[in-house]
């Protein structure tokens, strides 16, 4: 049984029940974030609750706690829960109102949180890379919101399973983006090159910490606008995100991504953000 937590109380998830007014529901009126949890310690939490503020900001919806009531209930969650490595996931939507679209005066948010078993990368996947196939993005522009309207993310997701990949590489209007549920880095010539940080990608907690491990074991690491040529000619394609790490894509369209293989700045990287983790859970 796993134990959730639904506007200040805990409660069995199947006990747990909002309205079919949720602006959430109805609208996909909310945000939210996923934080890794390893040996029950979240890990860069303090970025993910500045993602979430930002989120929050973008959207119009007042934070309902402060960083120390997040971080204390976080706490809990993890403790309420028997598996040591989890993902918890923190939703906040606009509330409960009569359907009409613009935001209702005085209502209270819904919080919502649940944890589950983060599911890191498989050993066959970081020995041998994954699969992606390429898309147009056809979501809307604020992607640098973490908004739960995924509608756009789901079918992307879905058009990489219907073609037997794990993720999309997606490009508009001719520019990398991002994929489905990941950021998407490429490697030219043994540098980093990551999309800009704009409105049109989420601003990846884990990219962020690929930039600071590559600034730390001296790999050049660069955000800049990426064609798509680049990608397609680049020698390494990786995705980064909470649940996958890093992994390297080596097949794309059916094409071998440089070699064919995860390659040598990848095996760099992956050793550095993994001992990051371990130091992180250590210290
Ligand atoms: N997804 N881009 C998108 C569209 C994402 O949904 C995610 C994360 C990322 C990577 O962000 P981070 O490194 O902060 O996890 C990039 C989460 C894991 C999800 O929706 O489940």
């Amino acid at each position: 049984m796993s134990l959730v937590f639904l506007n200040g109380e805990w409660c069995p998830i199947e006990d747990a029940k909002i309205s079919v007014l949720d602006r959430g529901f109805i609208f996909g009126d909310g945000v939210y974030e996923v934080i890794p949890v390893y040996r029950r310690r979240p890990y860069r939490e303090p970025q993910h609750l500045a993602r979430l503020q930002y989120s929050l900001n973008g959207v119009r919806i007042a934070n309902p706690y402060s960083n120390e009531d997040w971080s204390r209930h976080i706490q809990q969650i993890i403790e309420r829960h028997s598996f040591e490595d989890q993902a918890v996931y923190i939703q906040v939507t606009r509330g409960v109102a009569p359907r009409n679209h613009p935001f209702p005066e005085a209502i209270a948010p819904t919080v919502f949180m649940m944890s589950n078993p983060l599911k890191r990368p498989s050993s066959e996947q970081v020995e041998h890379g994954v699969r992606a196939v390429s898309m147009e993005d056809q979501r809307w522009l604020h992607c640098d919101y973490k908004t739960t309207a995924l509608l756009g993310n789901v079918l992307a997701c879905q058009y990489a399973v219907d073609h037997q990949a794990i993720e999309v590489v997606q490009f508009r209007n001719g520019l990398l983006t991002e994929a489905s549920s990941s950021n998407v880095m490429i490697v030219q010539d043994g540098c980093i090159l990551a999309p800009q940080k704009n409105h049109l990608i989420l601003h990846g907690i884990t990219m962020n910490g690929v930039e600071e491990v590559a600034h730390r074991i001296e790999v050049p690491f660069e955000y800049t606008d990426i064609s798509e040529e680049a990608v397609r000619t680049a020698d390494e394609v990786w995705l980064t995100s909470s649940a996958k790490e890093v992994v390297a894509i080596t097949t794309l369209d059916d094409k071998a991504v440089g070699t064919g293989k995860p390659g040598a700045v990848f095996k760099r990287i992956y050793t550095a953000l993994q001992d990051d983790i371990a130091g992180y859970v250590a210290s």
